[in-house]
């Protein structure tokens, strides 16, 4: 079933609808009011030497009329966006709950204080106000979820923050909405607002390192992800730790898309990525390494297993 995103689920989302409509409301009356005697003056008058009305130059009381009323319409949306900013932004007076990092063409998702890292999926605990610090590591980008806030723009060497209140369990599409290259349109992500409980669990597995694979293709497969080059960019934490370049694989068989919702996280997707990474999303940084078949297979059972 698809929500329209102008359906909101959290207090944020609300307040910045209501503006929206008003504006949209006020805007469609200046459309109207612009449009319509404009319309009537063409038809009226369109006989030319016919019924010439009489010429008229200046008319100050007009002219005082229709410069009162624009001015009036802005302070009155500026006084609601006031409002409505101050809604929606908090004062920001502790570490965020989240830090959102923008890659091209993925998101970085941590959870400083758990010490938990992911892709592509933000997991928030319903009904409690979480603080999202938004970052980039390459160029500009932009975090927005339409359904639970404002777009936030995502800068290097500078961390922004929203404030985010989920009020209903469920997912959130959101997306980068800043062009940022060629893979723009594929940097999409979700938020999986939870019951308090349920985000609990799952932050503590998301914290947890890998269990290694103990025999079998995916034990292979931990051989081979250490020989070819995918341990230079990505981490499996108990398995290898490098310097995050590519997203955090250490519980990839738990999220529900991959390559940012690019594709639905199945064993034969996850085998036809790495196959042909530059075919399925053009221009991305995931090299195409010409994997054998059975270096595909046995890398393929090694991600099924890291849960
Ligand atoms: Cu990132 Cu557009």
């Amino acid at each position: 079933m698809h929500v329209s995103v102008f359906s909101p689920a959290s207090p944020q989302a609300t307040e910045l609808l209501w503006l929206w409509n008003v504006c949209m409301w006020v805007c469609g009356f200046i459309l109207a009011a612009v449009t319509l005697p404009i319309l009537y003056i063409v038809v009226r008058y369109r006989r030319h030497g016919e019924n010439e009305p009489p010429q008229i130059a200046g008319n100050k009381r007009l002219e005082i009329v229709w410069t009162i009323i624009p001015l009036a319409l802005v302070g009155f949306l500026f006084v609601l966006s006031i409002r409505t900013a101050r809604a929606v932004d908090h004062h920001v007076s502790r570490e965020p709950d989240v830090v959102v990092t923008g890659h091209q063409w993925w998101w970085e998702v941590a959870y400083p204080a758990a010490n938990a890292i992911t892709a592509n999926e933000i997991h928030l605990p319903v009904g409690r106000d979480m603080l999202i610090g938004i970052e980039a590591a390459d160029v500009i980008h932009d975090f927005w979820v339409p359904r639970l806030g404002r777009k936030i723009d995502a800068i290097p060497g500078r961390r922004n923050f929203v404030w985010i209140r989920a009020e209903q369990p469920g997912d959130y599409e959101g997306a980068c909405a800043e062009y940022c290259g060629a893979q723009h349109a594929w940097m999409r992500f979700r938020v999986v607002a939870q019951l308090p409980a349920a985000y609990d669990s799952w932050l503590t597995a998301q914290a947890a390192a890998a269990i290694t694979p103990a025999s079998g293709d995916a034990k292979l497969g931990q051989t081979r992800f250490g020989e070819l080059t995918c341990a230079n960019c990505h981490n499996i934490r108990g398995i290898n730790k490098q310097k995050q370049y590519g997203p955090d694989l250490t519980h990839i068989a738990s999220r529900k898309m991959l390559a940012a919702e690019r594709l639905e996280n199945t064993p034969g997707n996850l085998k036809n990525w790495l196959r042909q990474p530059n075919i399925i999303k053009p221009n991305c940084e995931m090299p195409d390494l010409k994997l054998s078949d059975g270096d595909l297979t046995v890398l393929t059972a090694l991600l099924e297993s890291l849960k």
